[in-house]
């Protein structure tokens, strides 16, 4: 029963998370896309910056932006705060659910490190308070000027604690943190700064004042670093559907290069936003793409040693009854599930067969199952069974 509660916790949640997150995202990529597209030049008013004028959903809009405040300021001023708020709190409340409610399975991994849940809890949730502190301290310091060094500084720091995570938790909890730690970090941007400073923008006009430039132009900093974030932290929540990234031996440098590629591709639609052409940005990316496609290519050299046709139907059921069958099973003897996860049930050799890639791709070639390595599976265990599945 508590099984279930949790799957349906799991479901509402997650779906909250996701709605709110498009919102949010969808606003931010709306905003910038008028700021590259408003009309800058042609029969503005004096008190404009620029209009522009779209069609959606059947109807004509005509939108305008001010130089400065208007000298009254609206009633009804729209904020876009909540979409950010729902989207941190959702996302956190998820990662309680999914990774602190089930610690032992989803955040260690004793092959990389025998800890208990708690101080797997303390790390990740640690790992996302520290961040934010030495983000925050980076954008107050000197350094925020010079953006390349501050993009450089900041993208290393975040690779090292890839770094550190993945030699801490488990693959897939390090890179949720990772995730978790910039989605973070864009909602406290928001919630900190961005928001603050618009409020002593409004303030000031309700006085009649002009307020100090300083406010505007930290929260466009902040918003500006929010929107590079967003590719990378998009491909981090969905990665764990991939096990080829977090699976792989060397996940942190997997997660670095898909970092850099989401924030070169992000940095090239800026640029052409702003009719600023480059040549390097997006090939560089597909590049960096095909690379880590190769890098992360499986490795059958230890399955070819052993000799293929030796393994036995009867030796590959044994290691997926032993290590699968308590948790990918009609009923479950695994408390954490109250039903096979994602529907697969390893119980009869029709079933496994029709899986067996997803089987080698999760348990052989990444070492992502068993979950957290519960029932401690051998690798000589692993290339039998991909022997056998190299055999089928
Ligand atoms: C402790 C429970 C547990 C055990 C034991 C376990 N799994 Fe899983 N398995 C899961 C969970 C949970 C998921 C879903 C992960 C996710 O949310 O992406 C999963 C997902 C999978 C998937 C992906 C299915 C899909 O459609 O995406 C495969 C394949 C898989 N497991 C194979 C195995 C194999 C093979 C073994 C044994 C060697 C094994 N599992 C042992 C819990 C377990």
């Amino acid at each position: 029963m508590e099984a279930h509660i949790i799957e349906w916790l799991n479901l509402s949640v997650r779906w909250l998370h996701m709605i709110t997150g498009i919102a949010w995202i969808g606003a931010s990529f709306y905003f910038i896309f008028l700021e590259n597209n408003l009309n800058r030049s042609k029969n503005l008013r004096e008190e404009l910056t620029g209009n522009l004028w779209a069609v959606h959903g059947g109807g004509f809009y005509y939108l305008e932006k001010y130089k400065h405040s208007p000298e009254k300021i609206p009633k009804d001023l729209h904020w876009f705060k909540w979409e950010a708020y729902f989207t941190g709190l959702s996302g956190f409340t998820l990662l309680c659910i999914v990774y602190y409610y089930n610690a032992n399975a989803y955040m260690i991994d004793p092959s990389v490190m025998a800890l208990t849940s708690l101080q797997a809890i303390g790390i990740g949730i640690g790992s996302i308070i520290i961040s934010w502190i030495i983000y925050d301290l980076m954008c107050k310091s000197p350094m925020v000027k010079q953006q390349k060094l501050f993009a450089l500084f900041g993208f290393l720091l975040l690779v090292g604690l890839t770094y550190g995570l993945t030699h801490l938790l488990s693959a897939r909890a390090a890179y949720i943190h990772i995730g978790a730690i910039i989605g973070i970090i864009m909602v406290l941007n928001v919630f900190f700064v961005i928001i603050p400073s618009q409020k002593i923008m409004v303030a000031s006009a309700m006085k009649g004042e002009i307020a100090d430039p300083s406010y505007g132009q930290k929260a466009l900093m902040r918003s500006i670093h929010n929107n590079y974030m967003t590719l990378p932290v998009l491909f981090i929540m969905i990665s764990n559907h991939f096990p080829s990234t977090f699976g792989h031996k060397n996940s942190w440098l997997v997660l670095a290069g898909l970092m850099l590629a989401g924030a070169a591709i992000r940095h090239w639609f800026n640029l052409r936003g702003k009719k600023i052409s480059n040549y390097w940005l997006l090939p560089f990316a597909i590049v960096l793409l095909i690379g880590l496609v190769i890098y992360t290519k499986p490795e059958n050299k230890l399955i070819d040693q052993q000799n293929t046709n030796a393994v036995t139907d009867m030796q590959a059921m044994q290691i997926i009854n032993k290590h699968c069958i308590s948790c990918h099973a009609a009923k479950p003897t695994s408390t954490i599930f109250a039903q096979a996860p994602k529907g697969l049930m390893l119980e009869d050799f029709e079933t496994i067969k029709a899986n067996k890639d997803k089987i080698k791709a999760q348990s052989v070639n990444a070492q992502i199952m068993p979950l957290g390595n519960s029932t401690k599976m051998t690798d000589s265990e692993r290339q039998v069974l991909g022997a056998w599945i190299n055999r089928l």
